[in-house]
């Protein structure tokens, strides 16, 4: 029951802008942001490890299911569903999957024009040399500098949210599609230009082992679902970015090759951008744990000591800024294409979209100043602390809060001469982030894979993948009623618990 062929919203002029488009969903602060930075707070090689895993696992199957849903319907992902649902006579729920989308949508789209906006600053800040020659230490006072000031982060935020509006209001088939053409490859070779730089450093070996030696004995349950949560995220699978994409896909157009291209060239560049960056790492003393600065702290490093840093530079933030931008749209087409087809005009639901996630994005920007204290699930974990004469010390109970005020709690909770007092909470941005990566994207995924495994008929399927190899077709059939989604429920039910 193939949907009227081209749907309200258009059509990708071919296969390759589809891969173009989807691709320029995928790669974004995901790759170059996230991933060295998440593989850095948990212990590198064997977060790789599993984190490739769930790519091939979950990841690359479940982003076949999406595009072909999409397909099918050709519609905004919350109607795609509630259609689908209805026809192939599933359980109610399934319909939910394009509503879960959406509030995970709103909320990630929310932080991340945020965290876009530092990217902005940085082209800017580039572009002025204020990093010809600097250290690690400078340029962590100057990242510091950034995160403290709130006026900065909103003015920032708000410009990169209107680049997303502009867009998003001329339509996603005319605004994205010359952007990401030539910026895409452009990327690509910055990136090849930088690891050619980290090869010279020092540090580049040490950066190499850190990514791909594989030591278990580092990694969490957490570390597992964070890994996990990060396919999805990174793919831009779970909450209906690639099925609005795929609602625009052509018809004859086959999933597989496409769906492995996309997947190839995400990866590749998250490897990319995590080789360049571990090696300045090592190079210059640095922290890999040290969260979601690592990026701004280590390349304008590289950038300050390469010949043409401030061209080089300033281009390849300018890159990261369109790499963010062409996610970001990706992220708010689902709810402004619903919105388009509940008559509201394309330019006001635009409007609606990026204001309502403009204003939930004030609440990130507070994360990193006035209410970095202002912490939520917050644990106190007591350690007793290694004494030359070592009788066994009275523990006191680890605790935890829903809510609390961290540096109250540090005044409550002195380190002494026998405990010291580990406390750890998540900020207003890391719950959006813990919440949407690590349980509202994978839990999409698994109705999704169980979905279009079970409530869809081969035969049906089969005519929609357009699958030219029935080998391929079998595995991905296979791999998307079985090993998704209990993959995806193992780790996360593990991890929940
Ligand atoms: N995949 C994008 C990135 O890696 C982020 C994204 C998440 C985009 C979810 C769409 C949907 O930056």
């Amino acid at each position: 029951m193939t949907a009227d062929k081209r749907g309200m919203h258009g059509i990708w002029s071919s296969r390759w802008t589809f891969i173009l488009a989807a691709t320029g969903s995928a790669v974004g602060l995901g790759n170059i942001w996230k991933f060295p930075y998440i593989a850095g707070e948990n212990g590198g090689g064997a977060f790789v490890l599993v984190y490739l895993l769930c790519i091939l696992t979950a990841g690359l199957p479940i982003m076949m299911a999406e595009v072909l849903l999409g397909r099918k319907a050709r519609m905004s992902p919350i109607h795609t569903m509630e259609r689908l649902t209805a026809t192939a006579k599933a359980p109610r729920f399934f319909a939910g999957i394009g509503w879960m989308g959406a509030v995970a949508g709103f909320c990630i789209l929310s932080f991340y024009s945020v965290i876009a906006g530092w990217t902005v600053y940085y082209a800017g800040k580039m572009a002025t040399g204020a990093f010809s020659d600097i250290g690690g230490e400078q340029a962590g006072a100057i990242f510091g500098d950034l995160l403290a000031d709130p006026q900065s982060l909103m003015l920032y935020h708000t410009i990169f949210m209107l680049l997303v509006g502009v867009v998003i209001a001329r339509g996603v088939h005319r605004g994205l599609e010359n952007a990401v053409r030539i910026m895409m490859p452009l990327l690509f070779i910055m990136l090849i230009l930088l690891l050619g730089y980290s090869l010279t450093t020092p540090g580049f070996s040490q950066g190499f082992n850190f990514l791909f030696s594989f030591d278990f004995s580092k990694l969490s349950q957490e570390s597992v679902v964070v890994a996990l949560g990060h396919a999805f995220f990174t793919l831009s699978l779970g909450m209906g970015a690639i099925m609005a994409y795929g609602a625009y896909m052509p018809a004859d157009a086959s999933l597989g090759k496409t769906v492995l291209a996309v997947g190839i060239l995400d990866t590749l560049v998250a490897l990319a951008a995590g080789l360049v960056i571990f090696p300045i790492v090592f190079t210059n003393g640095l922290e890999p744990g040290a969260g979601p600065g690592l990026m701004f702290q280590t390349l304008p490093i590289a950038f300050g000591g390469l010949p043409g840093g401030v061209l080089i530079g300033t281009t390849f933030f300018v890159l990261v800024v369109i790499a963010a931008w062409s996610s970001a749209i990706s992220i708010a087409e689902p709810a402004v294409a619903w919105c388009v087809e509940k008559g509201i005009g394309r330019g006001r639901s635009t409007f609606v979209v990026c204001a309502l996630a403009w204003f939930l994005g004030i609440g990130t920007v507070f994360s990193f100043n006035d209410w970095s204290n202002n912490q939520f699930f917050v644990h106190v974990t007591p350690t007793a602390v290694e004494q030359a004469d070592t009788r066994s010390v009275q523990l006191p109970s680890a605790e935890w809060f829903v809510y609390a005020d961290v540096a109250e709690l540090k005044l409550q909770y002195p380190s002494t001469e026998s405990v010291s007092f580990q406390i750890t909470g998540k900020t207003f941005f890391d719950v959006l982030d813990f919440l949407t990566a690590n349980i509202l994207l994978p839990l999409g995924g698994v109705l999704i894979s169980l979905f279009a495994g079970w409530f869809l008929s081969r035969r049906s399927v089969a005519d929609d993948a357009r699958v030219n190899n029935a080998a391929i077709f079998e595995i991905w059939r296979f791999m998307i009623r079985f090993v998704s989604p209990v993959a995806v429920l193992f780790v996360f039910i593990h991890g929940i618990l």
